[in-house]
């Protein structure tokens, strides 16, 4: 393609591909499935990569990510990042409307209800767009209000903020609002960090914030951040109060909540807030209270600031729900990875409508802010995290004779010296090898259902066949014998051989899932998949310079460091070497390996109607692994339609008059054969 078509290309996807962005992210309404998308997007990426003079900072290419910062420049605000003055009843809110409307010099009451706009108070990190003639050309955080990071980079891979606007938008503004994390996908990441033995990420505030200081921005991408914006800031702003405008805002492509209302007077304002205070909890995303601000322009800049925070505005904070009760004891618990967490052991009291007998403490850090100790009467709270948390303790009630608590030293479990990692919150223990929670705790993991799947070898009997000695680490698993089995308490002969049979399937078990079974630290689930069709076999892997293991796609530095680290370990080569011998499967299958041909390069297929022996979305994973691509639409480009049952006449049509070759699935199964 020549430079004139590429450039006309380029914007030509660019469009589409940020309309199938809004359309997805603001509208809730995608028109193309994901596959589809990947694929345009896929063409932007190659042609931006031939002509790279071509590559605009405001291209969808940018929303996936991959530029490092080392370090985020400091950037001045232009208009400071206040925050907002707190209530937390409605004798406070009655307050503020009574000075709002002093300070407009009218009498409180009903005849002079001021138009007020309620929002709710998202709970995530504070952001500052610049917008110059309709492109983003900065996102900043709030830092200290003055000056925060310039994010930009980071701030471009989520999606619901637009690259680019739509409409008449203003030359030159700024508009604010919240990054967060959606609870659905919060939730994930801790499931898949639980997978893998990582500690879980506290809350979803905190994860969006995490990530947002992140120095790899495709690390962002793949945490699936949002945004709502709730304040716009500039010389020509087309109206005179914060509602229109955030609906001007809205046509330009901004994603504005809408839950926010305007309403006519306080007693509006309180309603809205007790609906909130309950209906939040049906929200994908975490709450902390209603924003209530006056809607004219005129009258804020009539009320004006304090040094700290807007008169014109208030957050109004819900009450998360709190209880008191006494810490009886901590504990700590070691994970499978020798993550050590230290546990409240509490005095049982009901909260939220369960009984809360435990609460997380997260890590010594904040043992030691807390100052909490053992017979305290501390303040347990249920807010967004599944585990309720310890926010404080009751000091007025405070024992004499308290102990300031001293964090462990020593693994409870094994009584190794706990380290802990620069830059880590958790301490660990090392004795990975040796200390028993993280020995059953890998054998768990390598029996798992989505690793080697033996579902005959439970917690308990885990359990009890390490306490015996039979098995020490998951090598062991593949020497155990039918009679040494039959003898142990609860075994009979069919549960023995019950097991013996699913260690003896497990040797089936792919390649990819051997990878992920046998636990290397930060290898979950996809990325052992990634890495195993990329390697082909364990001893290329272990061979892997770094270079090449960062090749892999979803490989990064950790993970990287991480499979080294692995090998080096004398310990795990032998358990490998046993597992190998034991017949489990190092390496890709000889129909794995021929799926990964290069028989359809250059090839791009579309698939239409029903067939007999594949699902459409195997045939589309076999024209990838042979190196062809798919496509939803037949075009000049198209190689071969890949026609099935009931195919749409349209499409057919369209095939046979641009000449497209139409295949079945007996010819496309010859043709990769
Ligand atoms: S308006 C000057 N609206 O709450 C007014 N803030 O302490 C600026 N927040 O730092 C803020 N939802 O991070 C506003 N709908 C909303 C909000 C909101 C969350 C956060 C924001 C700000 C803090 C206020």
């Amino acid at each position: 393609m020549d430079k004139a078509s590429a450039e006309k290309r380029i914007k030509q996807l660019s469009t589409e591909l940020e309309q199938h962005n809004h359309n997805y992210y603001l509208l809730d309404n995608p028109t193309i499935s994901d596959f589809e998308f990947d694929k345009l997007l896929e063409e932007l990426i190659a042609l931006e990569k031939q002509f790279p003079e071509l590559l605009s900072p405001d291209s969808p290419s940018q929303r996936v990510g991959g530029t490092i910062t080392k370090e985020f420049a400091s950037v001045k605000h232009k208009y400071p990042m206040l925050s907002l003055a707190n209530s937390y009843s409605t004798e406070d809110l009655l307050e503020f409307d009574r000075r709002v409307c002093e300070g407009l010099g009218m009498k409180q009451g009903e005849e002079n209800a001021i138009d007020y706009v309620c929002e709710l108070k998202f709970d995530g990190l504070s952001i500052s767009l610049t917008y110059e003639n309709g492109v983003l050309v900065q996102a900043v955080t709030r830092g200290d209000g003055e000056k925060g990071d310039d994010v930009t980079t980071n701030a471009k891979t989520i999606k619901s903020i637009p690259l680019k606007l739509k409409g008449n938008y203003p030359p030159l503004f700024e508009i604010r609002g919240e990054i967060f994390m959606p609870r659905p996908v919060f939730d994930e990441i801790n499931k898949e960090r639980e997978e893998i033995g990582e500690a879980p990420l506290a809350n979803p505030r905190n994860a969006a914030s995490g990530t947002m200081k992140a120095q790899d921005s495709a690390f962002v991408a793949k945490r699936k951040l949002d945004c709502f914006l709730y304040n716009v800031l500039g010389d020509n702003l087309p109206h005179q109060s914060h509602y229109e405008n955030m609906l001007a805002a809205q046509a330009w492509g901004f994603k504005i909540s809408k839950d926010a209302k305007l309403l006519k007077g306080i007693s509006k304002v309180l309603e809205f807030i007790s609906r909130w205070d309950t209906e939040r909890y049906n929200l994908p995303y975490d709450t902390d209270g209603v924003v209530i601000k006056v809607n004219d322009y005129k009258q804020q800049k009539n009320l004006g600031f304090t040094a700290k925070s807007p008169r014109w505005a208030i957050a109004y904070k819900f009450k998360a729900e709190q209880v008191s009760t006494e810490l009886q004891s901590i504990s700590y618990q070691v994970g499978r990875t020798g993550a050590i967490t230290p546990v409240a052991n509490l005095k049982p009291v009901p909260l939220g409508g369960t009984t809360v007998k435990r609460a997380s403490l997260h890590n010594a850090d904040i043992i030691e802010k807390l100052d909490v100790r053992v017979g305290d009467q501390v303040f347990v709270e249920k807010g967004g995290e599944i585990i309720p948390k310890i926010i404080g303790v009751d000091f007025t009630k405070r024992r004499n004779n308290s102990q300031k608590t001293i964090y462990i030293s020593h693994c409870p479990e094994c009584g190794t010296a706990l380290e802990r990692n620069e830059g880590e919150a958790n301490h660990f223990c090392p004795n990975d090898a040796g200390c028993p929670p993280q020995v059953k705790g890998r054998m768990e993991h390598f029996v798992g259902r989505r690793a080697m799947n033996i579902d005959s070898l439970g917690a308990e009997t885990i359990e009890q066949l390490y306490n015996v000695g039979l098995v020490k680490n998951i090598a062991d698993i593949y020497d155990l014998k039918k009679e040494q089995l039959v003898n142990l308490e609860r075994m009979a002969d069919k549960s023995a051989q019950n097991l013996i049979d699913g260690i003896e399937t497990s040797k089936q078990v792919p390649f990819e899932r051997v990878l992920y079974a046998i636990g290397i630290r930060h290898v979950g689930e996809t990325t052992a998949k990634k890495i195993a069709r990329k390697v082909k076999s364990l001893d290329v892997l272990i061979h892997s310079t770094k270079e090449e293991l960062l090749s892999i796609d979803e490989v990064g530095e950790i993970i990287a460091e991480s499979i080294a680290e692995y090998f080096s370990k004398q310990e795990n080569r032998e358990i490998i070497a046993r597992l190998k011998s034991a017949g489990l499967k190092f390496e890709l299958s000889e129909e794995q390996q021929q799926a990964g041909s290069e028989k359809l390069k250059g090839l791009t297929f579309v698939i239409s109607g029903v067939f007999n022996k594949h699902s459409r979305d195997q045939l589309k994973e076999m024209i990838e692994f042979n190196g062809g691509k798919n496509s939803g639409s037949i075009s000049g480009k198209t190689s071969y339609l890949l026609a099935g049952d009931n195919m749409g006449p349209e499409k057919l049509k369209k095939a046979q008059s641009l000449g497209v070759k139409i295949i079945s699935e007996d010819d496309f199964e010859a043709m990769i054969a």
